[in-house]
């Protein structure tokens, strides 16, 4: 086995770390004796260099701008798979059959339906409340109201208990954009397939007919496919964080929800509408881009940069092709669209952006693509949710099945006085 030696300068002490290959990507070192060899922890910031887990499902390479779940592209899966197949390969490691995708869509749809008491919790909302908020609570009472399915040993238990939260959380989504609106929260509608039913609970209304594109299916389950993993990301460690304390696993969501919210992470869809509204017009471009370069300044251009991409988001790119395919068929917000294209003209070309490697992100292109599909802007981070909740899932049910993990506790590098007496 390979290994890395480290050796303390002060004392002339050595000692080897096994370095663990991985299937793709950088091998790691494996550094849990290192506090009994020297004595010393290691210091990384944001953890950015630092494997907290052993995972199959995703693998990421940020260089290439690759994104793999399950082994498979995430530009092949979103042409060629529906959401629910890839829900079905997140959750299991599989594709499924087309017998198996017939059971599972089955009771996914199914599952669709909230408990009552759980409608009865928006009543208690302002309808000014942000619909992350109403989620986060309303994800946070499913833990009250679905106490079993918890035994990690049971496939059957943790199915259940998996299927469950992926299939409801379009209906809480959907109840807190109608709850905001002051519409009635009607049913999921059981003949529509995941996607659709989701546009219908945006836009149902008790008189006429709810019309829904076939180009609109297809651009809502690409969002939800391209949202749906990418590995140990703030939510997801913020997720396997609680996890780890063997909490309720809606419990661990929730938390997850929470960690999304951030601009800096799932909240950045938001944040690029309103600044490329604040921007205002394509004259403005080169004053803000200006803010964005000046280290005195905290603008940053939302939409850009990625911790772990340092070339073209692989899934930016499918969403710009899928923005284009909808401008001439929705016609989308072309004055937001031009000032957002000349942005990343500009940012594609400049010194500042091309050497810290800040290229588009996924929240660059997806706010134009809801815009297009009429919805909400606050609604924005919470269709991130829906997506992503399949990914907080398998990441539990990873994590609750390894017989290596441990509770998250990391260490510090302590900075106060020194000790001292009253
Ligand atoms: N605009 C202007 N400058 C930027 C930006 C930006 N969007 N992002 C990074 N920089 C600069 C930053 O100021 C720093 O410059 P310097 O080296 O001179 O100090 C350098 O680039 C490195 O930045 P960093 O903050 O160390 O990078 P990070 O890996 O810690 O942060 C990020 C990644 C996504 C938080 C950051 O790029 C950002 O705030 N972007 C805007 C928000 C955004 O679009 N977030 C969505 C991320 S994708 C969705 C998801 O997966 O959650």
């Amino acid at each position: 086995m390979a290994s890395f030696t480290l050796t303390d300068n002060q004392s002339g002490k050595s000692a080897e770390f096994p370095v663990l290959d991985s299937v793709l990507g950088s091998n790691v070192i494996d550094i849990s004796k290192l506090h009994k060899e020297f004595g010393v922890y290691t210091l990384d910031n944001g953890l950015s260099m630092t494997g907290s887990c052993e995972s199959k499902i995703t693998y990421i390479d940020g260089n290439k701008g690759e994104l793999l779940y399950r082994g498979y592209p995430i530009e092949e899966l979103a042409e060629k798979k529906n959401y629910v197949e890839v829900i079905h390969l997140i959750l299991t490691g599989e594709l499924p059959s087309q017998e198996e995708y017939t059971v599972f869509e089955r009771d996914m749809r199914q599952k669709r339906f909230p408990h009552e008491g759980i409608k009865k919790i928006f009543n208690a909302f302002p309808d000014s409340a942000h619909p992350m908020a109403m989620m986060s609570s309303a994800v946070s009472a499913l833990s009250a109201f679905h106490h079993r399915h918890l035994d990690v040993s049971s496939d059957e238990e943790y199915r259940e208990m998996s299927q469950r939260v992926v299939a409801k959380m379009p209906t809480i989504a959907a109840y807190t954009f109608r709850h905001s609106m002051g519409y009635p929260l009607i049913f999921p509608d059981m003949d529509r397939y995941f996607s659709e039913n989701f546009l219908y609970m945006l836009r149902a209304f008790p008189t006429g007919k709810t019309e829904i594109k076939d180009v609109e299916i297809k651009c809502m389950d690409a969002i939800f496919t391209l949202h749906a993993e990418h590995e140990q990301n703030a939510s997801t460690t913020t997720v396997r964080g609680v996890g780890s304390t063997s909490a309720h696993p809606y419990a661990a969501i929730v938390a997850g929800i929470n960690a999304l919210w951030g601009k800096a992470h799932g909240g950045a869809n938001e944040s690029v509408i309103s600044q490329l509204e604040m921007i205002g017009s394509v004259e403005n471009v080169d004053k803000y881009i200006a803010k964005a370069k000046d280290s005195n300044d905290e603008f940053r251009l939302m939409g850009f940069g990625h911790r772990v991409y340092k070339n073209f988001d692989p899934r930016a790119k499918v969403l710009k092709k899928l923005r284009d395919e909808l401008r001439d068929e929705l016609g989308v917000n072309s004055k937001l669209i031009e000032i957002a294209n000349r942005i990343e003209e500009i940012a594609l070309t400049d010194e500042y952006f091309v050497s810290r490697n800040l290229y588009p992100n996924i929240d660059f292109y997806s706010g134009t693509i809801f815009e297009a599909l009429g919805i909400k802007k606050s609604m924005f981070t919470p269709i991130f949710v829906i997506g992503r909740t399949v990914g907080w899932v398998a990441q539990l049910i990873e994590q609750r099945r390894d017989p290596k993990a441990k509770i998250v506790r990391p260490r510090q590098r302590y900075i106060g006085p020194g000790k001292r007496h009253l």
